[in-house]
Formats: C-alpha cells, structure tokens, sequence
C-alpha cells in the first residue's frame, strides 16, 4: 500500500489551489500569508495579502512602520493583536536577528504571535525542515482517517495527532506534504458532506469504515457566547466630533472609536440612528449609535479628541465603526 504521504502528495498534484503565495520562499512572505489566513477564508484573504505585502514588502518596513500604520492595513481583518504581535516579531527580527528572518524552528517559534501551527508552516514551506502544520484542517482529516475519537479541544488530543503527523511526514518535501494536508481538508475531506466517494483514502479510513465521518473530529461544544451592549455616542458641531482611543486589555486594544458607554442589557435612553452586532470568538457585540448634534463638544478626556468627521476613516477602527460609517 501507498503511504499516507503519497497518497496525499499525488491527490495534491491533481487538485491543489492556485494561491498567491504557492511557490514563495520568502519567509516573510509565508508568514504574512499564514497569519492572514488563520483568520480568513483563502478568497478573502487573498486581497488582504496583497494589500499587506504591498504596504509592507519586507521585515524591515514592517519593522519601520508605526503601530496605527500597521493597524490600519490590518484593517477589516479583525483579531488585532495578530497584527500587533506581528509588528513587534518584525522589530524582533530587526534588533535581534539581524534583520534576517531566523532559519530554525524553535528560534521561528520564539517570535512574537508565532505558535505551533505557524513556525511548522514557516520552517516547513520555506526552510523543508519536517515539522507537521497542524491545523483544524489536518486535525480533521487525521481524526477521521487514523481515528482519533476523543475530543480535539484537548492540548494532548492535538499532540496526539501531531506525533501521527510527525510519523507520517515527507521529510524530502514538508512544506508540500503540510500544504497538500491542509488543501486536501479544504477541499476534499470538508467538515459537511466530505466527498468520500472520490476519497483516495476510502478503503483505509476510519470514520467511514465505522460510519463515524459525521462524528470526527468529536468537539467539545463551545461554552456560551458572553453578549455585549455597546452605546457609541457621535456628537456633531460644525462637522466635528468626538472620537477615542481604546486602551488596557479589552478588544480593539489602540483602535479608535466614538466615545461609548458599555451596559448589561440592551435597554437604552435615546433612539439609535443604526444598531448591529458582531460576534468575534468568544463574545457577541450587540452596538448602537445615537447622534447628537449639540451646540458645543462636551469636554474631553485624556484618551479622546476632536476631529473633523470626514477624517475619521483615517484612523484604525473595529469593523463594527466601519459599518456604522458606510451606514451614513
Ligand atoms: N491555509 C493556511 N495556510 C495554507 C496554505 N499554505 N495552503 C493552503 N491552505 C492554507
């Protein structure tokens, strides 16, 4: 029989996405492209990369950029911390590596925002070094294969399946071996409905052979989504307004915004001209906008300032901003 490696290697000549970034041995580069996409599909994410790459070719003017900057690209793309850790990786890279991006795993790993899952993708794909790119891809397509039944929420879950992975690599070709995995999840072996039928795997693989396909990857159910009431208040004078910064711990971390007021229910004083919600990973973000045209500002605070209304989409801002901007 064909080892697991080749089989996969062969379905991935026939069937693997053209991208941007296939073929691309910058180290840069793949790390742009792999950060970017663990937070969108490859379609959206294919603009974004551009964009990025466009703004920043290099380690060293992503390193020389400021923060707002780098935020502001990033725009749209949500998770911000992805892009703040990455901004500092970059000045990591410059002050203490010389400005070269590092060659080996661990000192990949040791970077700023840098996990398991992208220092394997980066040593792999640019450096052919054997380290498996373990992904919700992956996960799943080794959980149903080499049938992992117990819950892959769980960190030894997932070193479980790492080591199947480490066992079964093309140590000659790891970069191609982690992209075929991860495109044949992406494809064939998909979460709904996979196309077991045209399955190179199908006499082998274990879900299907104990009717467990729609079972594995078995999960945990999330626990409960927390639900947010946010209040934005825009006051307008003569075309100007008011607008913050975020600070501390919280979400959006150095985003702007119109000053708010955060409540416990959706209850509300006034009218809101627009209302919409967000769900990011772990909170639903329920925002309502009242517009108050007043004859003078209100006096601001340390984090806040006066600006002309239509310089607003200059500065870095959640997406929810966003849509209350394109709304008026
Ligand atoms: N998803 C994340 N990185 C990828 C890559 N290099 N190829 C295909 N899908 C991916």
């Amino acid at each position: 029989m064909a080892s697991f490696a080749n089989t996969l290697i062969s379905w991935y000549e026939n069937h693997k996405r053209d991208l941007p970034w296939r073929g691309e041995t910058d180290p840069y580069k793949i790390w742009v492209s792999e950060i970017i996409l663990q937070q969108t599909r490859v379609q959206q994410g294919w603009d974004y990369y551009f964009r990025f790459i466009d703004n920043f070719p290099n380690v060293r003017t992503l390193a020389e950029s400021d923060e707002e900057r780098v935020l502001k690209v990033w725009q749209g793309l949500g998770y911000y911390s992805r892009a703040r850790n990455m901004h500092a990786a970059a000045r990591e890279i410059m002050s203490e590596h010389e400005g070269k991006f590092p060659k080996t795993y661990d000192k990949i790993l040791s970077l700023k925002g840098i996990g398991n899952y992208t220092a394997a993708a980066i040593a792999s794909i640019a450096f052919q070094l054997p380290y498996p790119a373990v992904d919700g891809n992956v996960i799943r397509i080794v959980s149903r294969i080499f049938g992992i039944c117990e819950d892959v929420t769980q960190p030894t879950v997932i070193k479980r399946i790492t080591k199947i992975c480490e066992t079964q690599i093309d140590s000659k070709q790891p970069g191609v071996f982690n992209q075929a995995a991860m495109d044949f999840g992406a494809l064939q072996c998909v979460p709904r409905n996979p196309r077991c039928n045209e399955c190179p795997f199908l006499s082998d693989c274990y879900a299907y052979n104990n009717n467990l396909v729609d079972i594995l990857p078995a999960k945990k159910k999330k626990s409960e989504l927390k639900h947010r009431y946010f209040h934005y208040f825009i006051y307008l004078f003569e075309n100007q307004t008011i607008i913050e910064k975020r600070t501390g711990s919280d979400i959006w971390k150095n985003m702007y915004q119109f000053p708010l007021s955060e409540t416990d229910s959706e209850k509300s004083t006034g009218k809101p001209v627009f209302v919409t919600r967000e769900t990011l990973s772990h909170q639903v973000i329920h925002a309502a906008f009242y517009v108050k045209n007043v004859k003078k500002l209100p006096k601001i605070s340390e984090n806040q300032q006066i600006v002309n209304f239509d310089d607003i989409e200059n500065y870095p801002m959640p997406k929810i901003m966003t849509l209350f901007l394109k709304h008026v």
